[in-house]
């Protein structure tokens, strides 16, 4: 298979960024298809980190980067993200970054409306980011958006942005916001737009040539398939399909492009904002892998919450995103446990479950069954071959891949991009 698609099949911040990366390397080109700077992916080289939210895994080792349609944009945070970058010595061009035209915009009046929900909804608050990503994919879901291709025709637009703003205005009314002013609105947008537009492009028509033209194509998803709007702990996802199939619609290629599906799976769990989470850990060992992972958000700083690996969760994610092998980072985080723990299933109301139920209620109530294992003392960070790995380790991984279905494609053992085992090659196999 030429191409390979990266997903996450958690609850994001699996290692999605170091895969693409060190993935990057053997493609043409690097393609990010829906989210938006609600992701953080981090890639370490040679002991430097990068952090990023819109643009493509790819851009640091210099593959083309191209940001497809299913991603909403914010045109200030793009070019806040692409100062930082360049200040880390990266070239970013018009021949190495692509933006789809028709990506909708994420606007300030988004991120307002994600804020002002989420103070409203007090305790029972989603979590977000705070980026305006649900408020975006509503307007553009609700046709109202205002998309990257605008941004050339913005003598014309008062029309759209006031069916836009009227509708916002209402929106603002019932938090008692005042309306948005749309005059300062188009300053800002005439203001940003040839930052964009530079980039700008029909990515589709790029990418059918760069296809025929024989390019290997890395699809790098962003959040994971328990965040997913459809498949994922509803209503405490995010508002865009994270699944492996939305690589063809968020890009403009059909679904015979996407290759390879690698789910990106930490060996243990964790989560950042509200919902169910069945294998949270709240004592000291949570506290420990908490540490140990550096388990704080890429994007918002907020502290994630860690758990033990959910095999149920995984194997359900992986069937969902027809999920060809996995890649299992972070196992060096389990290194030093005496034992170690994987739910293979739920107890709910007296019944046994080997799957996740859709009722968010359900979902909160469902009890883990654990399988215990032997941990091991021995140090798997920084191992590049399977053999370096602790016997306990290749036990627990072994167990991992029977239990989700899938095997195990590539074994990362720390943040920077060549502590990683190469098992089955996904551009390959
Ligand atoms: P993403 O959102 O899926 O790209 O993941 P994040 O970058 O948000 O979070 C993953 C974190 O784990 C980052 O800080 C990575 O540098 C780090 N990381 C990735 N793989 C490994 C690994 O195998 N071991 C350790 N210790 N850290 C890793
Ligand atoms: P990467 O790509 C982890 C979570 C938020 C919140 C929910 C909705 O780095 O894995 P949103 O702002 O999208 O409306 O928030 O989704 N979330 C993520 N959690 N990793 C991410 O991205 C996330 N992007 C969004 O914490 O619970
Ligand atoms: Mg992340």
């Amino acid at each position: 298979m030429a191409n390979v698609t990266v997903i996450g099949a958690q609850w994001g911040d699996e290692g999605k960024g170091k895969i693409v990366d060190w993935l990057a390397s053997r493609a043409d080109v690097v393609v990010r298809f829906q989210g938006g700077h609600n992701a953080g992916h981090t890639l370490v080289i040679d002991g430097k980190t990068y952090k990023l939210s819109l643009l493509p895994s790819g851009i640091v080792s210099g593959t083309l980067s191209v940001i497809g349609n299913g991603v909403v944009l914010d045109p200030w945070a793009l070019r806040d993200e692409v100062a930082k970058v360049e200040g880390q010595g990266v070239s970013i061009t018009d021949e190495n970054l692509a933006v789809a035209d028709n990506c909708p915009l994420i606007l300030p009046l988004h991120r307002d409306l994600d804020g002002l929900r989420e103070t409203a909804a007090g305790k029972g608050k989603i979590g977000t980011t705070g980026r305006g990503i649900g408020p975006a994919y509503e307007d553009k879901v609700g046709r109202r958006a205002i998309r990257v291709c605008d941004l050339a025709h913005l003598d014309t637009l008062e029309p759209q942005l006031d069916r836009l703003c009227a509708h916002h205005d209402a929106l603002r009314a019932g938090f008692g916001q005042p309306p948005v002013d749309r005059a300062a609105l188009l300053e800002e947008l005439r203001e940003i737009a040839p930052f964009v537009l530079k980039f700008a492009q029909p990515v589709w028509k790029r990418l059918k040539k760069v296809r025929r033209a024989g390019a290997k194509i890395l699809f790098e998803g962003a959040q994971g398939v328990l965040l997913d709007v459809d498949h994922g702990t509803y209503p405490f996802v995010t508002s865009s399909n994270t699944v492996s199939g939305t690589a063809a619609s968020g890009s403009g290629l059909g679904p015979n492009s996407t290759g390879y599906v690698l789910g990106i799976v930490k060996a243990y769990t964790t989560r950042v904002g509200s919902g169910p989470f069945p294998t949270e850990l709240e004592d000291e060992v949570g506290q420990r892998l908490g540490e140990r992972g550096h388990e704080f958000g890429t994007v918002t700083g907020r502290k994630r919450r860690v758990g033990w690996f959910d095999a149920v969760l995984v194997r359900q994610s992986c069937a969902i995103s027809g999920v060809t092998g996995i890649a299992l980072t972070k196992i060096d985080v389990l290194d030093g446990l005496e034992k170690v723990a994987i739910c293979t299933g739920y107890r709910l109301n007296g019944k046994v479950y080997d799957y996740l139920p859709s009722h968010a209620a359900d979902q909160a109530a469902c009890e883990p069954i654990y399988e215990e294992m032997p941990g091991w003392t021995e140090s798997t960070a920084g191992a590049r071959s399977y053999a370096d790995l602790p016997a306990a380790a290749i036990k627990y991984i072994q167990r991992i891949q029977e239990l989700i279905e899938c095997p195990v494609a590539l074994v990362s053992t720390s943040p920077e991009r060549d502590d990683t085992i190469l098992m089955r090659d996904p551009f390959v196999d």
